[in-house]
């Protein structure tokens, strides 16, 4: 069997024409933020996606143009635009997977956490209606800080009485796309053959990569490991200075959360071992809420596994990243309950 996207370096309807000729069932995707600088190219990628029958394209503003644009693309699904919050709940209804890419991005010398104060708010109040409108989708959360809103989302839905922990994923897929990228840089292979563990969370020392779990194996010194792991921890910060105040990753995200919908659209379909990296509520670590590897079904997370054997390095990688991402997490949690 093969294993989706995890083990695939591309998005196998980037190359493959519209129109599949299996039937696949209806799925409602619905992205939240869609006229923004990810919301938009990923918008263009889940049109491409043959998974998908009804893509809906909510955001305050921007979206009629937008989704008029995506719509002319002759490929399955239809295509809807929703702008402002009247109409928040008709983009929501029905929906299979809520994507959300809303809120504001990183300028140079910020950190992810920085971006607190205004995002936290807006994926509160999308929560909300999510837990309203469709309440048993699939969230994919790209919305930073990714350590502190996914547990935003959880608080909310348990407010509402409507939590799965099955069902809330933060997308942490542009680390591994990243690990991925640069490993197969440094060892010389073919990047459509790695695969890179990334566990932890989604800032800084607390996304770790797993370089001693990567294939193919390569025999890359110490030192090498070293500055591949910065790099990846790093990646945000290094498009962050490059576009030098005009945003963060954009493009790659769009691919990252492009890559995570379909193999969550894939489990939901049913295909059996479809396994990626997210952070979701866990009892991997003494943490609640933890990246690693699931495998994806038609409930969502089906199973949660575990790190694999750690080098000595790795293992002070994760005992470094506990606090920082305990702070987060607990951050996140009192926002909701206001204190
Ligand atoms: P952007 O500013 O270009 O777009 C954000 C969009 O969200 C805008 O169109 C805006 O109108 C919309 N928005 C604001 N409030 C909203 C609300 N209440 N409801 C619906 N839409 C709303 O920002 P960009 O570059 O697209 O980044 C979006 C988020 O993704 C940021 O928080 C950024 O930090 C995060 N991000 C996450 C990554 C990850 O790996 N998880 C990687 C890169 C960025």
């Amino acid at each position: 069997l093969k294993r989706s996207s995890s083990t695939s370096s591309t998005v196998s309807y980037l190359t493959s024409r519209g129109f599949s000729s299996a039937p696949a069932p209806e799925r409602k995707v619905t992205v939240l933020g869609a006229a923004g600088g990810i919301g938009q190219p990923l918008s263009l990628l889940m049109k491409l996606n043959p998974l998908v029958s009804s893509l809906s394209l909510y955001d305050i503003a921007g979206t009629p143009g937008v989704a008029a644009d995506v719509s002319h693309i002759n490929t399955r699904s239809e295509v809807k635009g929703y702008a402002g919050e009247d109409q928040l709940g008709q983009a929501l209804e029905g929906s299979d997977i809520v994507i959300i890419p809303a809120g504001v991005p990183r300028k140079p010398g910020m950190t992810r956490d920085d971006l607190f104060k205004i995002n936290a708010g807006i994926v509160k109040s999308l929560s909300e209606a999510i837990a309203k409108y469709c309440p048993n989708a699939l969230v994919n959360m790209i919305s930073n800080p990714v350590n502190s809103t996914v547990p935003i989302a959880a608080e909310v839905f348990k407010s509402k009485g409507v939590y799965d922990e099955r069902r809330l994923f933060g997308v942490t897929t542009l680390d591994v796309v990243r690990a991925k990228t640069f490993y197969a840089g440094k060892a010389k292979v073919n990047v459509a053959d790695v695969n890179v563990p990334v566990v932890g969370g989604h800032a800084g020392i607390t996304i770790l990569p797993l370089f001693s779990q990567a294939s193919p194996k390569a025999n890359l010194s110490d030192e090498e490991i070293i500055a591949l792991t910065k790099r990846t921890q790093d990646g945000g910060t290094e498009v962050v200075e490059a576009k030098a105040g005009k945003g963060s990753a954009t493009l790659s995200m769009a691919y990252a959360g492009a890559i995570f919908a379909d193999a969550c659209l894939k489990g939901l379909n049913g295909v059996p071992d479809v396994i990626e990296c997210s952070f979701v509520q866990s009892s991997v670590t003494e943490l609640p809420f933890f990246a690693s590897k699931v495998r994806l079904g038609k409930n969502g997370v089906e199973e949660v596994f575990g790190l694999g054997p750690l080098t000595d390095f790795e293992q002070q990688g994760l005992e470094a990243l506990k606090a920082e991402l305990k702070s987060s997490i607990e951050k996140g949690v009192a926002f909701v309950h206001g204190n």
